[in-house]
């Protein structure tokens, strides 16, 4: 008998918090990168962002009327340790504090990501992920989080999507802290998000007062097979993990030593050359027994297979359906790629975000109509509860975002949420899109 199914939808903090200096946040990396011109569009940044710190009473009990089982939200490391590590901003871990509460009193799980890539910006002066102490530093605020909060919340995600933080941030200087490393830096600040990952795993089973429940929530490119065949598929499952050439853009290279306690064979030979010198244990800390395998997936290329061994990216076609970020509508990825992480990690998987972007608009009777994510969403998680079906262990979906927020480089432009946000008053409006979830966690049969 699987699990009963989880329907929650997602935010991060520095997405939608805003309240800058508001209860003595420290600043992260991404404020500094949005002050420098050319970085975001618009020169947009997160000052303000949804004002939810202000208005998280309000925020939650749109959920509540959406009726989420389960908010996914990250934590603001600034804003609970100003300095990274050392002296604790009260008032920040209350906010956190009275968020879950908020929550719990609706009934919905709160369920944690301890970081989403707003790092403190003073430890980034300490040389940030390229500190050997950095994964210290993490499980010292782990520590303090945990020893707050467990007693109510039971679902921890250690990293988002390290994949773009390390990649994006420290490679090719699109998202913040900015770098542009070597590849051997690049693989020392990796190494130390995963030793970081695998302390804050130990802390939390340490010191959790409840039983807790572990995963982080990583991306990477998905395959699909364009048809059933068994050469076709293994076509799909090869190149999901394969790595490629100086990039952290793959699943395997952080989730095989999260789950299977060794870099990827294929990744160190193609890496050989820009390897960090690692510890001989790191392995032990990095690979922690798992409570679930969290998938960010939006999108999937398509692989076909020659009948001869031979296999190509199937083009997509003239017409075909893409979102405002323009990424392909791929509702199939959901259905392989839970089958394929099952397979590999041993562990339910849980859609830690899944969505689209889009330019939606209020109308004059002050309705937001977005029939193409009511049609996605349907499409996603329909692929996702036929593998259900078919009996591999997925354990959730959380729908990126519950609100439209700080969408990184692109600024306040593309429009995720369920619920709009007016950013000039604040004023939220559930979208149609959001109506159609409530009907879709209404009628889940699990
Ligand atoms: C990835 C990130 O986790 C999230 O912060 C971002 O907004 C969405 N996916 C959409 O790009």
């Amino acid at each position: 008998m699987s699990k009963p199914f989880v329907w929650g939808a997602a935010a991060a903090s520095f997405q939608i918090e805003g309240s800058l200096n508001g209860e003595g946040r420290g600043p992260c990396v991404w404020d500094m990168f949005c002050n420098e011109p050319g970085n975001v569009r618009f020169k947009h940044h997160g000052n303000n962002a949804c004002n939810h710190i202000e208005l998280m009473q309000q925020d939650v009990d749109i959920m509540a009327e959406i009726g989420l089982q389960a908010y996914r939200f990250s934590i603001s490391w600034p804003r609970v340790l100003p300095q990274g590590t050392g002296q604790i901003n009260r008032a920040g871990l209350d906010f956190y504090d009275r968020l879950v509460d908020t929550l719990l009193a609706k009934g919905i799980a709160p369920w944690t990501t301890l970081f989403h890539w707003d790092y403190p910006y003073q430890l980034y002066l300490r040389g940030g992920w390229l500190n050997p102490d950095s994964s210290d530093w993490f499980a010292e605020y782990t520590q303090i989080i945990v020893e707050r909060l467990s007693d109510r919340v039971s679902h921890w995600m250690t990293l988002n999507e390290p994949q773009c933080f390390i990649h994006f941030g420290h490679h090719t200087a699109y998202h913040a802290p900015g770098l542009k490393l070597g590849f051997k830096e690049v693989l020392t600040a990796a190494h130390n998000a995963l030793l970081a990952h695998g302390k804050a795993v130990q802390v939390i089973r340490a010191h959790s007062h409840s039983t807790a429940t572990i995963g982080a929530a990583p991306v990477g490119h998905v395959y699909v097979p364009d048809n059933t065949s068994p050469e076709c598929i293994a076509a799909a499952k090869q190149a999901t993990f394969a790595v490629q050439k100086q990039d952290c853009w793959n699943n395997t290279w952080f989730a095989d030593p999260m789950f299977l306690g060794h870099y990827p064979e294929d990744g160190l030979a193609l890496h050989e050359a820009f390897l960090p010198d690692f510890q001989t244990n790191d392995m032990d800390t990095i690979c922690q027994p798992l409570d679930f395998y969290g998938a960010n997936i939006y999108t999937a290329e398509q692989i076909t297979t020659d009948g001869k061994g031979k296999t190509r990216l199937v083009p997509s076609h003239d017409g075909d359906r893409f979102t405002s970020m323009d990424w392909h509508v791929v509702p199939e990825s959901l259905y392989w790629a839970s089958k394929f992480f099952n397979e590999r990690y041993k562990v339910p998987v849980i859609i830690t975000e899944n969505g689209m972007a889009n330019h939606d608009w209020v109308d004059e009777n002050g309705r937001v109509q977005d029939p193409q994510r009511i049609i996605l969403l349907k499409e996603y998680t329909d692929a996702l509860l036929k593998a259900r079906a078919e009996g591999v262990a997925i354990d959730g979906y959380f729908a990126w975002s519950i609100m439209d927020n700080f969408e990184w480089a692109l600024g306040y432009d593309r429009r995720f949420g369920l619920v709009h946000v007016d950013y000039q008053t604040m004023k939220r409006t559930i979208k149609d899109s959001g109506y159609w979830y409530k009907e879709r966690i209404k009628t889940s049969i699990d």
